[in-house]
């Protein structure tokens, strides 16, 4: 027999903005506020969420908080992870409460939210899902850096930092920003020493965007180990070809 939908708690994916509590938006802390149940991403080397960190003065003393342990690469095992943080939620749905998970930035790029949501549209398919946009590292780091992402016919990439030189050389050549995320000590090194590319006078680093811990070069070689962070991206301008003839 088949569960009556209108029984199932609603699933919201709520997007907290960038770091700064101001920038979330009226929709999702009305979520986030209303909701008996808050999941949180939980990074198994990391002592507590982000997302929640970000939004704990929010939080009521009576909600609950679950937390979704989650792997910090593609290891193997991650699969089952995941399907673990999505019966995790069903079984709140399930019962009819509702469930807000929250995830920094926008729910939607490079999100453990897209994991789960996978999950239970498997283990749970009546639940209703409400996914609400939240402002994104990349929208936040343009802002800090006063850098604009682009202008009226010009193209956009934004790409995960794990490729090699010669991909980021094609997206440069394609793109005329593309920014890179998930950056590491070695891809800033490499870019820093690449004068090949062309491109270490036309990137810009920034780290933290919106919160106190910000920070923005805008001469690559001169990032220091010390500024290296997770929560950090480059935007880097590219030379493409007139793509508009
Ligand atoms: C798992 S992705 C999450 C992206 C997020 N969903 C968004 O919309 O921004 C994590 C990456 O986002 C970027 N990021 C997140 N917050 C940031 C911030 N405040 N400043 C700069 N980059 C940030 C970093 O590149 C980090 O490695």
């Amino acid at each position: 027999m088949t569960q009556d939908p209108t029984k199932f708690g609603c699933l919201y994916g709520i997007g907290v903005g960038p770091g700064d509590p101001e920038l979330i938006t009226l929709k999702a802390l009305k979520a986030l506020q209303t909701a008996p149940v808050i999941c949180v991403p939980q990074a198994a080397n990391r002592r507590d969420s982000y997302a929640l960190t970000i939004v704990k003065d929010y939080v009521k003393p009576e909600q609950e908080i679950l937390r979704a342990p989650f792997p910090t690469d593609d290891a193997e095992g991650a699969a089952q992870v995941w399907r673990e943080a999505s019966k995790m939620v069903a079984e709140k749905l399930e019962k009819g409460q509702d469930v807000a998970f929250l995830t920094e930035g926008d729910p939607m790029l490079f999100s453990t939210f897209s994991y789960v949501l996978a999950g239970l549209q498997e283990l749970c398919p009546e639940a209703p899902v409400i996914i609400i946009p939240g402002v994104s590292s990349v929208m936040a780091a343009a802002a800090s850096s006063g850098v604009p992402l682009v202008t009226h016919g010009q193209r956009l990439a934004i790409l995960p930092a794990a490729y090699g030189l010669d991909d980021l050389s094609e997206a440069t050549s394609n793109f005329d920003t593309v920014v890179l995320m998930k950056v590491s000590p070695n891809i800033v090194k490499t870019l820093a020493d690449l004068e090949g590319l062309g491109l270490t006078g036309q990137s810009t680093y920034v780290r933290r965007a919106s919160t106190d811990r910000e920070k923005v070069i805008r001469d690559i070689t001169k990032i220091t180990d010390e500024d290296m962070d997770y929560f950090s991206l480059l935007i880097v301008k590219g030379n493409p070809k007139d793509h508009t003839k």
